[in-house]
């Protein structure tokens, strides 16, 4: 089955929930205000927004931070407007997350971030209204020139699928220190290929004029298997070797009979 049908961030808002566990992705999108402020007061000038904005929150997930978001630049745009004495749009706030991500937890927010915007911007603001898009970002997923505006944090990282060409990275589950040079090829060519499609997606989608944000963890060196990029992901994927040589990992496979384990 292909990765974007199955993966997705802990669903709910429970204790192992993503809800609950993205203090430092929510610490990211804090600082990038000052960047959006800066973005969205030049899309003033030069985009015809005055009926209606319509930005989109890509890999958006599910909780607080995907509203932080949409608040964020809701607060944004109406702080330009005032400041250019302009009417303030109506807002089509799009979530896009792939298929499996769990959207009805960010539905059941709704009710609260609708109330509270119209107790802080009064009855005559807006409206709002959001949507959730499901699908993959490395895809078509917005009509052409339809956005005013597209976000994403703590996303573009996430590859479209396992690079091909990764025999040689033995028990590793990432790159690692260990990690052959054609294994970080692989992955660098892998991220070039999706980063590509990325930009061409939303070069078709975005109104003339528009504007993108993104916001992802990087590296500060430029050597890939600096402690500052392995570190963490290499204990993590020694725990889980060390946790299969005990057998408390099984892989099944679906496709065997059910006594059939790949251990
Ligand atoms: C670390 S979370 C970030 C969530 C949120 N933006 C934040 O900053 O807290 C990364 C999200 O990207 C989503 N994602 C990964 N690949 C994606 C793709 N190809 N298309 C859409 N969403 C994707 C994941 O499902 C996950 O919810």
């Amino acid at each position: 089955m292909s990765l974007v049908n199955i993966l997705h961030m802990n669903a709910g808002d429970g204790e192992s929930s993503y809800a609950n566990n993205s203090l430092i992705q929510e610490n990211g999108i804090r600082q990038a205000v000052p960047f959006l402020k800066h973005m969205i007061k030049g899309l003033a000038n030069h985009v015809v927004f005055s009926d209606r904005f319509t930005f989109a929150d890509l890999g958006c997930s599910s909780g607080t931070n995907t509203l932080l978001v949409a608040s964020n630049i809701i607060d944004t745009v109406q702080e330009v407007c005032d400041e250019n004495d302009r009417k303030v749009p109506q807002f089509q706030v799009c979530l896009n997350d792939l298929f499996g991500n769990d959207f009805n937890t960010i539905f059941k927010l709704l009710p609260d971030f609708y109330a509270k915007l119209k107790k802080e911007k009064g009855e005559s603001f807006g409206p709002c209204f959001v949507s959730a898009v499901p699908g993959s970002f490395y895809g078509r997923i917005f009509p052409d020139q339809s956005l005013h505006l597209v976000h994403s944090a703590n996303s573009n990282h996430w590859l479209s699928q396992v690079p091909q060409g990764l025999e040689s990275n033995g028990s590793n589950i990432c790159m690692a220190r260990a990690s052959p040079p054609d294994v970080y090829q692989a992955y660098r060519n892998q991220f070039h290929t999706d980063f590509t499609k990325f930009l061409q997606m939303r070069s078709d989608e975005v109104v003339r004029g528009g504007s993108m944000i993104l916001t992802f963890l990087a590296r500060g060196v430029a050597d890939p298997s600096n402690d500052d990029c392995c570190a963490l992901l290499e204990l993590l994927g020694q725990s889980l070797v060390d946790m299969m040589k005990e057998v408390h990992i099984v892989f099944s496979d679906p496709n065997l009979n059910s006594d059939t384990k790949i251990i």
